[in-house]
């Protein structure tokens, strides 16, 4: 089965953002460490980021028909966009999110979000390893749907 994991605005900065909060790991690190965790789960991964809103909102419109889940780390747009949220809804798709920070420990802006009104699942504050967790989550609901 085909996953979407779709990453939100800034995370193409990996590695040198705020170290401190989000780790010293690149988008790039993530991606191989979640398409490892995917190879061994037995799913195959269709890995993303982008700044821009509406092309979150493309692909998670794409993923309609073509995958059987989406794991999205939207970034700021979590806290903002009922556009992504809207798409996430009509996407009828098992929906997880990951957040490397604690977003309850931080920011009270940070707290709220809108991504989470579509997700099955919330995974945050684990860093890089959230995607692998998020990836083995997704095997099971799955294979729980198909039981
Ligand atoms: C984030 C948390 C968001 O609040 C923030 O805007 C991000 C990254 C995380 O992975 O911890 O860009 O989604």
């Amino acid at each position: 089965p085909l996953i979407y994991v779709l990453n939100g605005p800034n995370l193409n900065l990996l590695g040198v953002r705020e170290p401190a909060i989000y780790g010293s790991e690149t988008l790039d690190d993530l991606r191989s460490r979640t398409e490892k965790a995917a190879a061994a789960s037995g799913l195959t991964i269709e890995f993303r980021q982008s700044n821009i809103e509406g092309e979150i909102v493309n692909w998670v419109q794409e993923a309609r028909g073509k995958a059987k889940g989406i794991i999205i780390n939207a970034g700021a747009y979590t806290h903002t966009s009922v556009a992504i949220l809207d798409a996430l809804q009509a996407a009828e798709l098992p929906v997880i999110e990951v957040h490397l920070s604690n977003i309850f420990r931080r920011d009270q802006f940070r707290q709220h979000s809108y991504v989470s009104l579509a997700a099955t699942g919330v995974i945050c504050g684990l860093g890089g390893k959230g995607y692998e967790l998020a990836v083995a989550a997704m095997a099971n609901i799955l294979a729980a749907s198909k039981a």
